[in-house]
C-alpha cells in the first residue's frame, strides 16, 4: 500500500471529557503527525466495563491509548477505595496488557502525589510514599504498567486550564470558590510544580511520536507554593474580588499533605522541543487566554 492511502493509527483519549484529556484533543491538530483521535468520554468507554473495554480495543486496535481517565480527586478516592482501585488500577492492568498484546503505546499519567514530600525536587529514582487512596491508587498503576516496556508514565504536578465541565483545572476551583464569596486559606509552606494542561498536552504529544517509554516526571519548572499561585490567579481576575489568607501546613488538621512534591524534569526535557515553562513567567503570557 503506498503512503498516500495508508489509513492513520488509532490513537485512543480516555477520560476526553476531563481536564488533560480534552487539552490533548485540542492540542492534537497543532502536532503534524497524522492520527486518527479517537476521544473516548465516560458515555462512549466505562472502565467498569471490562469486557466493553476488550471488545471495543479488539475492534479499533488503536496504535496508543493516552490514558487519562481517572477518579483523579483524593476526596472521592477516599470515600470509596473499591472504585477508585477500579478505575485507577483494575482498568488500568486491562489496558495495559491489551496494549502490550497487540503491540500498541500505553501512556499513563501519575502524579507527584506518589511521594510524601518531605524532600522535594523528586527524581524518578526516588523511593515513593503515598500518603492517600489517590496515591496509592497511582502508585499501584504505575507498577502494572511499567511492567510492559514499552510503555510509559509521566507523573505530574497540579495542572490548569479549561476544563469542559468548568470544575477540573486548578484555577477553575479556586476561582469558583472566589465567585462564591469564600475566602481562600492557601499555604505558604505546600509546594508543587504547577502547568498548564495544554503545554502537558504538548509534552506528550511529542513524547507519543517519540514512542518514549519508562518513567519521567513531567511539571513546570517552577517550585510555587499554593498561597504563590493564589496570588498570581488573583492578579489575573480582579474582577472577582479574590480574597487569600497565607496559612500553613503546621498549623493544618486535616488528613495527611505532603509538604513539598516538586519534581525534577532533567530526564524528560532532552526528550522535548521546548523548555518546561515556569508557571508565573507562562502565566503572565497566556494567562488571560487560558486561564
Ligand atoms: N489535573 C491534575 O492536576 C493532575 C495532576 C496529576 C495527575 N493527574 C492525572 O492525570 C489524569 C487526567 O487528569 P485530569 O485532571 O484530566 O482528570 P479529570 O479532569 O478528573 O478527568 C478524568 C476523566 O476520567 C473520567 N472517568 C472517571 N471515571 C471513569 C470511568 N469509570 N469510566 C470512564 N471515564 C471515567 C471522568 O469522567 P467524568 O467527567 O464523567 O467524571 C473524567 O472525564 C488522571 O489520571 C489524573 O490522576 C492530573
Amino acid at each position: 500500500m503506498s503512503e498516500l492511502t495508508q489509513t492513520p493509527p488509532i490513537v485512543w483519549i480516555t477520560g476526553a471529557g476531563g481536564l488533560i484529556g480534552h487539552a490533548l484533543c485540542c492540542r492534537a491538530a497543532c502536532n503534524s503527525t497524522p492520527r486518527e483521535l479517537v476521544p473516548l468520554r465516560r458515555a462512549d468507554l466505562d472502565l467498569l466495563d471490562i469486557s466493553g473495554i476488550v471488545e471495543r480495543f479488539q475492534r479499533e486496535k488503536p496504535a496508543a491509548v493516552v490514558h487519562c481517565a481517572a477518579l483523579s480527586k483524593n476526596p472521592a478516592c477516599t470515600a470509596n477505595p473499591d472504585l477508585a482501585f477500579d478505575v485507577n488500577v483494575l482498568a488500568t492492568q486491562v489496558l495495559a496488557d491489551m496494549c502490550s498484546k497487540a503491540g500498541s503505546q500505553l501512556v499513563f499519567l501519575s502524579t507527584d502525589l506518589v511521594f510524601d514530600g518531605q524532600k522535594g525536587a523528586y527524581t524518578e529514582s526516588d523511593a515513593v510514599n503515598p500518603l492517600s487512596v489517590y496515591a496509592e491508587t497511582k502508585v499501584l498503576a504505575e507498577a502494572v504498567v511499567l511492567r510492559h516496556p514499552r510503555h510509559l508514565v509521566l507523573r505530574l504536578s497540579l495542572n490548569g486550564g479549561r476544563s469542559p465541565s468548568g470544575d477540573r483545572g486548578f484555577n477553575e476551583e479556586i476561582c469558583q470558590a472566589w465567585a462564591m464569596g469564600k475566602v481562600l486559606d492557601l499555604f505558604i509552606d505546600e509546594f508543587r510544580c504547577p502547568m498548564s494542561a495544554n503545554v502537558t498536552a504538548d509534552a506528550i504529544w511529542e513524547l507519543v511520536d517519540r514512542k518514549a517509554s519508562g518513567l519521567y516526571h513531567l511539571c513546570g519548572s517552577e517550585r510555587v507554593s499554593r498561597h504563590r499561585i493564589g496570588e498570581l490567579l488573583a492578579m489575573l481576575h480582579p474582577g472577582l474580588s479574590p480574597q487569600i489568607v497565607a496559612g500553613s501546613i503546621r498549623d493544618y488538621k486535616g488528613p495527611p499533605r505532603a509538604p513539598d512534591t516538586s519534581m525534577n524534569c532533567d530526564k524528560v526535557e532532552p526528550l522535548l522541543s521546548f523548555r518546561l515553562p515556569r508557571f508565573s513567567e507562562w502565566l503572565e503570557t497566556h494567562g488571560c487566554s487560558e486561564f
